[in-house]
């Protein structure tokens, strides 16, 4: 049950309380910043996390001590960038990206951010890249972000825990879809995807996992956390 606030709500509230809470807590400095504008200025979809969601990605992956992180779904880097500076010096981030514009906007920004040298960017499909490194022992990772094509999720949730060990941090995103996961019948393949892939996290005996809904400035959403308890 919530605590008090404004009744009513919506869109609005929502993106008026996100800049509220990032002007405070997540401010983007000027690399995030032109991180966003070159993505905006070579017609990239305006799909990357809030910057309260980059922070929280950022803490997740201290609280995890993480070394070797992999994002699936790249965009523009933005993600990458909160997450490649949440790893100590001697850290590495692969990042997987289809569309070859996109990585290149993310090469330049990650460049810009001076973490070149922290992070890979994986150009191809990622299930190519995912079963590449499996087949190259190329885990196990500390923390694994999912957020690319969502009626894929159920594959990158299988190679995911392939990659992972105990005390793996599995984080994926847009999970609710403004509640259109309780479509039981939608004929929408990402909800399917997101449907498949909370169900078998559920069914999952080597992880321990929940979910959470979000509203703000990416409007109602969510994404799930699990953490692996158990070897395969
Ligand atoms: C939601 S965006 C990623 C946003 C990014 N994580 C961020 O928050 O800044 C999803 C990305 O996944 C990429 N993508 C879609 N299908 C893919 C696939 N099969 N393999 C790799 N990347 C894919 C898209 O091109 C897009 O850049």
């Amino acid at each position: 049950m919530g605590e008090g606030g404004r009744s009513g709500g919506g869109p609005d509230l929502w993106s008026a309380v996100d800049r509220y809470l990032v002007e405070r807590l997540a401010p983007e400095d000027a690399t995030l910043e032109a991180a966003q504008r070159e993505s905006r200025e070579a017609g990239l979809p305006p799909h990357e996390v809030a910057p309260n969601q980059g922070k929280l990605l950022g803490l997740l992956a201290r609280l995890a001590r993480a070394h070797r992180i992999l994002e699936i779904g790249t965009l523009a880097g933005y993600s990458s960038i909160w997450l490649a500076r949440a790893l100590p010096p001697e850290g590495r981030l692969v990042t997987l990206e289809a569309e070859p514009l996109h990585a290149e906007v993310a090469r330049r920004n990650l460049e810009r951010a001076g973490l070149a040298g922290r992070v890979e960017v994986c150009v191809g499909p990622a299930l190519d890249a995912l079963a590449q490194l499996v087949a190259e022992d190329g885990g196990p990772f500390d923390l694994v972000f999912i957020d690319a094509d969502k009626p894929r999720n159920p594959e990158y949730l299988e190679y995911a825990l392939k990659l992972s060990r105990v005390g793996t941090l599995l984080v994926a995103d847009n999970v609710v879809r403004e509640g259109a996961i309780l479509d039981a019948g939608s004929r929408d393949d990402r909800v399917q995807g997101i449907r498949t892939f909370l169900e078998r996290l559920a069914a999952e005996p080597r992880v321990t996992a929940t979910a959470i809904q979000t509203v703000g400035s990416k409007g109602h959403d969510g994404f799930a956390i699990a953490l692996v308890t158990a070897e395969g």
